[in-house]
């Protein structure tokens, strides 16, 4: 009987020593597995547990959107056995809440110890260093990970509503949103895979834009509007089939304010997150001809009525109409440029894309300057075609919030097929142009399901 309660004592003892220290275990917890669970079970063991849950920006910063936002991810997580508190990591780094809480441990996988995390990994030793803190690291479970568990969430796909909604959480924690044409089921599938490490991060394409110009073009049409909504939804289709991705929809000036409203309903329906309408009035033209000018812009009154007709259609609150401005195209000029973005917010316009053909970012950097005085900002859109030189972090130092590469993926396509269609005729058999060529048994291996 005394040997139980003796026992009981030094249990409570112990468990009051160990209370004292304190544990910091970082984590995304999006999609939460048993290596998550082994690692809390690990850290719980050395004292009390403080999870750390990056934030959707922290996350987003080096690589994709969590499938959870911070709110749900947080639910989850307090509710893990072990878990003592949730503070939140607002960066990739762990130096800033590691200071703040100067814990006794922190406990991470070990397969942080190479790779792009090193750096990560260096960082936390050397500041546990200040205080006499320790790395713990347990073996990861191996298995099982967060990055083949998103690649089976890519296989089973998305739903209309959710793919709908993510623009507007990547435009609430990204600097730019980075989007990129498609115009085919292919070139989908290129913008939903491509992707680059940078450093300790994974940059890829936030988005899709369904552009009119390489629509048209991979028709064999030219871009003035002869591609009906009706085709230029096929292609949507095609595209929706195979990428998760939001996508933003180029809908040309969106036609008279009764035809842009089944529009917006029908790219609603289809999980379409924003259409990007002109204006612009009477038979389309590109927007990049070089001898253009007959094109003529729309008054402020009839494009803020077209804009005020498409946010009564939309059902959702997260669909977004987008206001193309082509004042500085048309030759109309810096102020009217401004004083048209100014009347389109207030017609109810959820962003503003201010286009130029100019070969240097001058105008469109101007632009942004005087828009940034604008009390009632939303989303800026920038597309940098023929001022191509301009950088992704000029954009966004000047404001933009989204960037749209129009037509690059179309643009560097037909060259090869044309070399290659050459290279045949040249030689008389398609040998010498293998070497451009992707091995069959590669192209087979391209589309799910193709083997
Ligand atoms: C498109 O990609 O179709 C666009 C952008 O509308 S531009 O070609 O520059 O007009
Ligand atoms: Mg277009």
């Amino acid at each position: 009987m005394k040997k139980t309660a003796a026992k009981e004592v030094s249990s409570k003892l112990r468990r009051k020593v160990k209370s004292k220290k304190t544990v910091y275990v970082g984590m995304s917890a999006d999609l939460i597995h048993p290596g998550h669970l082994n690692i809390i079970r690990e850290a719980g063991k050395h004292g009390r547990v403080i999870i750390g849950l990056l934030t959707d920006s922290a996350i987003a910063s080096y690589k994709r959107l969590p499938f959870m936002p911070l709110e749900q991810r947080k639910q989850i997580v307090e509710s893990i056995k072990n878990v003592s508190e949730v503070v939140l990591q607002e960066t990739l780094d762990y130096v800033p809440n590691l200071r703040r809480l100067r814990p006794d441990f922190v406990v991470h996988g070990d397969d942080w110890r190479t790779g792009v995390q090193r750096e990560i990994r260096d960082r936390v030793i050397q500041v546990l260093k200040e205080w006499g803190g320790r790395l713990i690291e347990p073996e990861y479970t191996k298995g099982i990970s967060s990055t083949q568990l998103n690649n089976s969430l890519k296989e089973i796909g998305t739903t209309p509503g959710i793919r709908l909604k993510i623009l507007h959480r990547l435009l609430a924690v990204k600097d730019l949103v980075r989007v990129m044409e498609a115009h085919n089921g292919l070139t989908g599938l290129i913008v939903e895979k491509a992707r680059v490490k940078a450093g300790t991060a994974t940059r890829e394409f936030d988005a899709l834009w369904l552009s009119s110009l390489t629509d048209s073009t991979a028709k064999g049409r030219p871009d003035n509007g002869s591609v009906d909504l009706t085709s230029r939804l096929i292609t949507l289709n095609n595209i929706l089939e195979i990428t998760t991705k939001p996508i933003i929809f180029d809908g040309d000036s969106g036609g008279v304010p009764e035809h842009f409203t089944i529009m917006v309903k029908a790219l609603e329906r289809m999980g379409i997150s924003a259409v990007i309408i002109e204006d612009k009035v009477g038979l389309k033209e590109n927007s990049l001809l070089e001898a253009g000018g007959s094109q003529q812009q729309d008054s402020i009154a009839g494009f803020c009525k077209k804009i005020q007709f498409g946010k009564k259609a939309q059902f959702t609150d997260d669909f977004m109409v987008i206001a193309r401005i082509e004042s500085l195209i048309l030759g109309a000029g810096m102020n009217d440029a401004l004083q048209r973005a100014e009347a389109y917010i207030a017609a109810g316009a959820d962003g503003i894309m201010i286009h130029s053909k100019q070969k240097d970012p001058g105008e469109i950097l101007r632009f942004c300057r005087e828009y940034a005085s604008f009390s009632h900002r939303v989303p800026l859109v920038s597309v940098p075609s023929t001022y191509s030189q301009v950088h992704e972090k000029e954009l966004a130092a000047a404001g933009v919030s989204i960037v749209i590469y129009a037509n690059q993926l179309l643009r560097s396509a037909y060259p090869a097929m044309v070399r290659t269609a050459e290279s045949i005729l040249r030689h008389g058999r398609a040998l010498e142009c293998e070497k451009e060529c992707l091995p069959i048994r590669e192209i087979l291996r391209l589309i799910p399901g193709g083997e």
